[in-house]
């Protein structure tokens, strides 16, 4: 990755910051996915088994200030279950309370109140980056999932310390760089999610790169209408329409396959309990909404993505959140897991769709960034990786 990780420094008896990406849903206060803690286990363990004092340190959710709510205490309690010894919780994570917290953990790994309940830390404050950098001796950032906010845990602070990648940093960004920069061939890209705005940058570059392009949910909408199809209600990005012709001519230009749905499932309104039939795609119904692909689709997607010896897929290719437009995610998820090609996704919603099916050990790589993935696929630098010390 071109940067110094955990493994290029001593850290025995010395503390260190762990900027972890700890932001697990939870719904009334149980972590109802707790992926992205057991992704960061194992930079903290290599830094316990090192001899270091382990401080972590996370946002949770979008709070406006302190908020109960989104506390990491439920964080610091599965820490503790996974990792099979007692993790120490500070109730803020800069001044005496940390500063006491520090003082007296000991060996025992330490987890700080949630970083966004100080405005700060999204405003990447330099006093508040000091105030947090003023708790250690050396930074770890490991917080891939936030790695494209430039935030005072993710950047701020490695004005104060010495900053290296975690292993699930350096694991993330091996892969997605990789990938985009150097795939084996036939490599496919599959897009999907609601909108095309979203993930435009990501298939602009890519399209140099790939061999194959594979549009599905709500943004094959903008896609077919551009072809000339009716989509019904369907939820279409108008001024896109010349983007999404636009990227279909230069896919041609470059000899870039594209594959649309060629069915459809379509259903009557947004709901889980609306009436719904799947139609081929030339025949959605005046009125109707498109809510997932057809299994016609993922069948074709299947036999185009055959001959791939790697694939990068982003966006869910229907509704799944509402269980009868979930087959076409979950098909494409079946499929794409039994391809003998690199196999990688995108967090976020992909990695939902992913967990959903219980296949997640088949891909070769389930990142744990969203945002921060994407932004790989547009051939973005990461502010939280620029950051860190070069190798
Ligand atoms: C994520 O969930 O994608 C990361 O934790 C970043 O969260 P944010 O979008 O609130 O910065």
């Amino acid at each position: 990755m071109g940067k110094k990780t955990v493994r290029d420094i001593d850290v025995r008896g010395r503390r260190v910051l762990v900027r972890a990406d700890l932001n697990v849903p939870l719904e009334n206060g149980v972590i109802t996915d707790d992926t992205r803690i057991r992704e960061s286990l194992p930079t903290i363990r290599y830094l316990l088994e090192q001899g270091a004092q382990v401080i972590t340190c996370s946002h949770l959710g979008r709070p406006k200030g302190p908020d109960p709510a989104l506390s990491l205490a439920p964080v610091a309690g599965r820490m503790a279950n996974l990792l099979g010894q007692e993790v120490l919780f500070a109730e803020d994570c800069v001044g005496p309370v940390a500063e006491a917290a520090v003082a007296s953990m000991g060996h025992h790994p330490l987890l700080l109140e949630n970083l966004r309940f100080h405005p700060g830390e999204e405003a990447n404050d330099p006093g508040f980056a000091r105030q947090l950098a003023s708790l250690a001796e050396v930074f770890v950032n490991d917080a891939f999932g936030a790695a494209h906010r430039a935030h005072a845990s993710t950047e701020g602070v490695t004005h104060y310390l010495p900053a290296v990648a975690g292993l699930l940093m350096e694991k993330e960004v091996r892969y997605l760089g990789a990938l985009v920069a150097n795939p084996p061939h036939p490599f496919a890209a599959v897009v999907g999610g609601a909108k095309v705005s979203s993930k435009l940058p990501a298939i602009r570059h890519l399209l140099p790169r790939i061999d194959l392009l594979l549009v599905g949910g709500g943004m094959a909408n903008t896609f077919l209408k551009a072809r000339g199809l009716e989509v019904g209600a369907s939820l279409v990005e108008d001024d896109l329409l010349d983007a999404a012709r636009d990227v279909m001519d230069q896919a041609a230009a470059r000899g870039v396959s594209v594959h649309l749905p060629v069915d459809v499932v379509v259903a009557e309104r947004f709901a889980a309990d609306a009436s719904h039939r799947t139609v081929p795609v030339d025949q959605v119904p005046r009125g109707y909404l498109i809510v997932d692909v057809g299994p016609e689709t993922v069948r074709a997607f299947e036999a185009a993505l055959r001959p791939a010896r790697a694939v990068v897929w982003n966006g869910p290719m229907g509704v799944f959140e509402m269980e009868p437009f979930a087959a076409g995610s979950f098909g494409l998820a079946r499929a794409i897991a039994g391809l003998d090609a690199t196999t990688v996704v995108g967090g976020g919603e992909t990695a939902a769709v992913v967990a959903a099916t219980g296949l997640q050990d088949r891909f070769t790589h389930v990142s744990t960034g969203g945002g921060a993935s994407l932004e790989m696929l547009e051939g973005r630098t990461l502010p939280g990786v620029a950051a860190l010390l070069d190798a």
